[in-house]
């Protein structure tokens, strides 16, 4: 069954426009967009011919043949389209994907959701004239942090990249529940450390800096 992170990024894709899945492995998202009425086309490449194979496989076994496959790293094969999602990967491919095409992300709405790291993706999206336009956080057995991406300049302050500034602003239980269980798996690492070991001091200002977000303190 198709996961709830990848359900939630299937609703953020506007029904009638085009879309290229960049990284499609199972064609999931696909299946599920044709599942739930996307009228525009669709397109799912990944840079490896396994997942594209098991890919078309799905794609045939619910009967949707109209789905084009494109064997591409990253963009660099795909023609334009108005709205992309790179899902599922480190931030490092996410970027890595995103500045090899800077023609083909400059006109098109860019759903990212990176596995790790997601400050290190949005301070690149910053400094390479993107910007967010919203957020999603999704508990699906873990934390999932989803961006919603377009040309255009922002700026952003070290607790917006760090926390997302769509997310810091609403303050949704799920942020919230998401910090908590990292400031508590740091705690539980910090308690575990002999007292005067030099890492403790690191790990209690990591965990501060997240009690002043999440309004806690010790
Ligand atoms: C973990 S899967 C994620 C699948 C799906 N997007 C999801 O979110 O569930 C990552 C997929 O990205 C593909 N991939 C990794 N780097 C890529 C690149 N540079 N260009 C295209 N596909 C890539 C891999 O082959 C793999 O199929």
């Amino acid at each position: 069954m198709i996961s709830r992170r990848l359900q939630l990024i299937g609703s953020l894709v506007p029904k009638d426009k085009s879309v290229a899945d960049i990284g499609c492995d199972h064609g999931f998202l696909a299946i599920w967009l044709k599942n739930h009425g996307h009228t525009g086309k669709i397109i799912c490449s990944d840079y490896r011919v396994g997942p594209l194979e098991n890919c078309l496989r799905n794609l045939l076994a619910w009967g949707y043949n109209d789905v084009e496959t494109i064997l591409s790293d990253g963009a660099t094969m795909l023609p334009p389209c108005e709205v992309a999602v790179i899902a599922g990967m480190g931030e490092a491919t996410a970027i890595h994907i995103m500045s090899s095409s800077p023609e083909f992300f400059a006109d098109c709405l860019t759903i990212i959701q990176v596995n790790r790291n997601v400050n290190v993706l949005r301070k690149w999206l910053m400094t390479n004239g993107y910007r967010i336009i919203d957020e999603r956080i999704i508990k699906d057995y873990k934390y999932y942090e989803i961006l919603i991406v377009e040309k255009g300049e922002m700026t952003l302050s070290e607790d917006e990249i760090n926390y997302g500034p769509y997310l810091l602003k609403e303050r949704s239980e799920i942020f919230l529940m998401c910090w908590q269980q990292k400031r508590d798996k740091l705690a539980g690492i910090r308690d575990s450390l002999a007292e005067g070991h030099p890492d403790r001091r690191h790990l209690d200002e990591q965990i501060s800096e997240i009690d002043r977000i999440i309004g806690k303190g010790e």
